[in-house]
């Protein structure tokens, strides 16, 4: 090793102990998520005789249809609810407890409402599994957030892309695993479903034992707790190399900058004029991108397959195919994103997602006179999912991280993460009445929902690729009509200035 390698800047390597921490907390948090996403999917029937039953041995009458319609869609719905809180709970914790902190503190989230599934259906109750929904909801909402956090913060900067994309990845995982334990002949059946439900503890449980052998994010120890020592020796873990200074002074530099920006709070966001466009697309993007009914797939795939015609026994495993297509797609749409523009990929997503729903309404409404169009019905649903995997999902996050700027981006996340969360709930509580009211036209509303989607990005959204932040905030500058006064580090807190809110603390200078 010769002397001058030092003054070279060197390229971060996967370390062991990187990818370990990468695997215990994306098993432990992301796939979770994933996994609760689509656990009430295979064991629905038999969940639902469970509910008949026990409303029958409490009242002495057989559960009214639409009642027990209304518990189910509650039972599937409050886990997106539970992620719009959890998602709130989100800055606090991270604060106080720190990322791997908060990690482990969220695996209460998971392993308390997994004992109580495991156990509803012995103690008689389906509120207890309600509850849990909630619970488990609380969970995802935050690690989702959490998880892309402290990878983020653990990674080098060569590497932060890559390791990115592990929590959606396991996320897809998770929705794939669920799928699988519930063929009929795992645990998709009326003694194994308690048991499916209770399964989510595994994963946190073994995060629980695992994660505290590694490292806290060294940003976090460093800047919000101020231990330099022990930031130090945790990045010489992670990097696996002795000299860290530099890398531990850039996070210095990198802080202080921030705070000289400022930064905006959410009502900040919501009333200056200068974000307004770029607020407005970061809302229609998650609402197109949640009520274009991605979730109402994974969540009810059995039921849709069923009333498209499949054969009752080849159900599980078109729905596994279909979880299977959506891991596949998600390692793919990462080279794609990379290469292609973004608007672009927004437009064929939401067209193709809105084609195969116009498709799929046809291919319902002939099931019954023509033999094969079950199989239509299948190939539609597996368009629609990889029509979403390449726009629609995963582009809303990198436009929203492009449209706004460091001061103004914790703001946009927190109002892209609320409206994604009510959006979901929104599909989840309705989808089970849309499909009892409308029959084969419920889908024709997601099929609206995507059209007028797209034809807001058309008109709005302006090509986000290779652009500049000052190119892309000029772009914005004009719909907003508010004047941009070129030359300032970021136009945002100059509105914040004028808008008299600016805090004495984001007046320290940068150097
Ligand atoms: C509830 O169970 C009873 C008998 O066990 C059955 O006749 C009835 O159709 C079920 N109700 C619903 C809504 O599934």
């Amino acid at each position: 090793m010769g002397n001058e390698e030092k003054y070279v800047e060197r390229k971060g390597r996967l370390t062991p102990v990187l990818a370990l921490a990468t695997l215990v907390s994306t098993f432990g948090s992301s796939f979770q998520y994933g996994y609760n996403v689509a656990v009430v999917n295979s064991p629905s029937p038999f969940m639902q005789q469970f509910y008949n039953q026990t409303y029958l041995e409490r009242h002495g009458t057989p559960i009214e249809d639409s009642f027990l319609t209304l518990l189910w869609s509650l039972s599937v719905s409050m886990f997106p609810l539970g992620g719009f809180f959890g998602s709130l709970m989100v800055a606090p914790l991270v604060n106080k407890l720190g990322r791997k902190g908060a990690l482990l503190f969220n695996n209460i989230f998971s392993i308390v409402p997994a004992v109580m599934m495991g156990a509803s259906e012995v103690a008689g109750s389906y509120e207890i599994i309600i509850v849990s929904r909630i619970l488990v909801g609380i969970c995802a909402g935050l690690s989702s957030n959490v998880v892309p956090m402290y990878l983020g913060e653990l990674s080098p900067k060569n590497l932060r892309g890559a390791i990115g994309i592990v929590p959606q990845l396991f996320i897809t995982i998770g929705i794939l695993t669920a799928q699988v334990f519930g063929i009929r002949g795992i645990l998709g059946n009326s003694s194994g479903w308690p048991f499916m439900l209770a399964l989510t503890g595994v994963p946190a449980v073994i995060e629980l034992f695992l994660l505290p052998f590694f490292p806290e994010s060294p940003r976090y120890m460093l800047i919000q707790r101020g231990d330099e020592k022990k930031a130090r020796r945790d990045l010489q873990r992670l990097r696996g190399w002795e000299e860290v200074d530099e890398e531990l002074q850039e996070m210095r530099v990198e802080e202080q900058s921030e705070r000289a920006e400022g930064r905006l709070s959410v009502l900040n966001l919501l009333s200056f004029r200068s974000l307004r466009w770029q607020l407005v697309s970061v809302i229609a993007m998650n609402m197109g991108q949640q009520l274009s009914g991605v979730n109402a797939i994974y969540y009810y795939a059995d039921s849709i397959y069923g009333s498209a015609g499949v054969k009752e026994s080849d159900i599980q495993y078109v729905t596994v195919g279909t979880g299977a297509v959506n891991v596949f797609m998600t390692i793919a749409a990462v080279f794609i994103v990379e290469s292609s523009g973004r608007k672009l990929l927004l437009l064929i997503g939401f067209g193709i997602c809105c084609g195969a729903c116009v498709l799929l309404t046809i291919a319902l409404n002939f099931q019954a006179s023509v033999e094969w169009m079950p199989y239509l019905s299948i190939t539609c649903v597996i368009i629609y999912v990889i029509g979403h995997a390449i726009g629609p999902s995963p582009i809303p996050y990198v436009v929203t991280t492009e449209m706004f700027r460091q001061a103004s981006r914790p703001a946009a996340f927190m109002v892209a993460g609320s409206v994604h969360w009510l959006s979901n709930f929104t599909v989840g509580l309705v989808f089970p009445f849309l499909e009892k009211g409308l029959g084969p036209y419920s889908f024709i509303i997601f099929a609206f929902i995507c059209l007028a989607t797209l034809v807001y990005i058309w008109a709005v959204i302006p090509e986000t690729k290779n652009k500049t932040f000052l190119e892309i905030s000029q772009l914005f500058a004009e719909m907003n009509g508010a004047e941009i006064v070129v030359g300032t580090a970021d136009p945002d807190t100059e509105e914040l200035k004028r808008s008299g809110s600016w805090q004495e603390e984001a007046k320290v200078t940068a150097f």
